[in-house]
């Protein structure tokens, strides 16, 4: 919201100017994206195909400049999220007879699902660490730990197995390096004796970038392993690609050249993964270069406001996020690389 904000307030700015860009450019706000963007990024994204539309990318929201996330890590550095997780709503089901709770039969609906979602909950999806931007992000900040984490950083193909093991304590690297496993719904019983016909479950998966909607899928298939159980996919969709982060990647690099220019204290800017979703995934098949940031500080203890209570953003933050769009506005227009050649849609 307040990224969207301050980019109408840059083009104003801009349009005070009577600034006339060289390199074309779309502004695309989209009203529905906290449900989906089906009718906003989704129809938006339809018009651009239809009109034979390539991009050189895309900038969206969805990572931030972080502070504190990273034990041990002094400094913020800026994290440019290059892929996306996907995710699944699965229902599982369990149906029986229904009966007189006086003679019950040895496991009801409620006790066969409860277990069975227990162990998923129990059993998490496999550390996925190596397979995604993640590792890349942390060899790039290696010298900004204290001994001995930046040996470590340094040297991961020793520590592998350490840092990933280590990135599992907190839960918000923990999403990072697995797909997450999270038990949402339960809805099961009629009547305080009646043997319930129905249980129901939901669990909301989201898939690490390194697996997939089918992988994800069998994994917890095998976790269940109870054939009375009934699998219902809710809906689904996979991780997005991975966007491109090296030297040529023109998107990702005018987003490096302005954060080292608005944020001069930063170091490093490194790539990720977004472990919400953003409507960037309606774009696709416009670009091959998705990049999601967002130029504000985020720290922890601020993390649990983001759609929760007291969501805000100081007044200076926000000028801020003004700032940066007005620059990097006029950097992408500046930059004299040619887009990068594209495929055909
Ligand atoms: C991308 O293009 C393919 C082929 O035209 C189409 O089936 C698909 O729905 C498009 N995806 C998106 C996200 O627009």
């Amino acid at each position: 919201m307040s990224l969207m904000c301050a980019i109408l307030q840059a083009l104003e700015l801009l349009l005070i100017r009577n600034y006339i860009p060289q390199r074309s450019f779309f502004i695309a706000l989209g009203h529905d994206e906290e449900v989906s963007g089906v009718n906003g990024a989704q129809k938006i994204s339809a018009l651009l195909q239809a009109r034979g539309i390539q991009l050189a990318f895309i900038v969206d929201e969805g990572s931030f400049l972080l502070d504190g996330f990273i034990p041990n890590l002094q400094k913020p550095f800026a994290m440019v999220a290059v892929s996306e997780k996907g995710a699944i709503n699965l229902m599982l089901q369990v149906n029986m007879t229904p009966g007189h709770s006086s003679a019950p039969p040895k496991e009801t609906s409620i006790g066969i699902l409860a277990a069975a979602v227990s162990r998923l909950e129990q059993t998490p999806m496999p550390n996925m660490f190596g397979g995604g931007p993640l590792k890349m992000a942390l060899q790039q900040l290696a010298n900004e730990f204290p001994f001995p984490a930046n040996i470590v950083l340094s040297n991961l193909w020793l520590f592998q197995p350490l840092v990933s093991r280590l990135m599992e304590r907190n839960y918000i690297t923990n999403a990072l390096v697995r797909t997450t496993t999270a038990l949402t719904m339960f809805n099961a019983g009629v009547k305080v004796n009646v043997i319930p016909p129905v249980a129901q479950a939901t669990i909301n998966f989201r898939i690490h970038p390194a697996q997939t909607v089918q992988e994800v899928l069998k994994l917890a298939k095998d976790i269940v392993a109870d054939d009375r159980i009934q699998f219902h996919v809710l809906n689904a969709f996979d991780p997005l690609p991975v966007s491109p982060s090296d030297d040529q990647a023109l998107g990702y690099q005018l987003l490096r050249q302005t954060i080292q220019s608005v944020f001069p204290e930063v170091n490093i800017v490194a790539p990720g993964t977004c472990i919400g979703n953003t409507d960037s995934r309606h774009y696709t098949n416009l670009t091959t270069g998705i990049y999601r940031f967002n130029p504000i500080y985020l720290q922890p203890q601020s993390f649990s406001s983001i759609h929760g209570i007291n969501e805000k953003i100081s007044v200076q933050a926000y000028e801020t996020q003004v700032k940066f769009i007005f620059e990097f506005i006029q950097n992408a227009d500046a930059d004299p690389r040619p887009v990068p050649h594209l495929h055909e849609l």
